[in-house]
């Protein structure tokens, strides 16, 4: 039976954190589903079809990673997927009660899916998308933290909406 895992997100947009645990996670599980939670509660900068769209072009020459969307619990979308666990990455102790929460929730909702935490690479540990939204925002230098075409589109979302 496959090993496939769900690395599910907002990913409003993609950075270079997301992306290396998506890399490190590809190497462990057959199959990975990057999954953007469709989430109309928040008000994010990219659509959701924005986000596929990068994850996709950026994951593309990463044979085990399907690209998808989903909404409702995470469990459930698990389970139609056919994973049997959630990949989520900590980068520091200020993750953690957070990701505690929801893993435990996780298990009382469906007990036969196991959450899997990777540690954030140490160059990465100070990244969210929040962050990079703000640098480049007001115009800093975000070319190491998100991949080239994400920064693309971040600052054509931010000069649009300067005029
Ligand atoms: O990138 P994020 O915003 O930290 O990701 C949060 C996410 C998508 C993993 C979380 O909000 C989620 O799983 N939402 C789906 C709803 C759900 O299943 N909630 C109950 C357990 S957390």
């Amino acid at each position: 039976m496959p090993c496939i895992a769900v690395c599910p997100g907002s990913f409003d947009p993609l950075t270079n954190g997301h992306l290396d645990i998506i890399i490190r996670g590809a190497k462990i599980f057959d199959e990975i589903y990057v999954s953007v939670l469709n989430n109309s509660t928040k008000t994010p900068l990219f659509t959701v079809e924005e986000r596929l769209r990068l994850i996709r072009e950026v994951t593309k020459d990463i044979p085990n990673v399907k690209v998808d969307a989903f909404d409702g619990l995470l469990v459930d979308y698990a389970k139609r997927v056919n994973a049997n666990s959630i990949i989520r990455g900590l980068r520091a102790v200020s993750d953690f009660e957070y990701e505690m929460q929801n893993a435990s929730m996780n298990r009382v909702l469906d007990n036969d899916v196991e959450t899997f935490f990777i540690m954030t690479n140490n160059q990465y540990s100070f990244l969210s998308s929040s962050i990079v939204k703000e640098v480049a925002k007001y115009g800093g230098d975000i070319h190491e933290l998100v991949p080239p075409i994400v920064a693309k589109e971040l600052k054509q979302k931010f000069a649009f909406r300067k005029k």
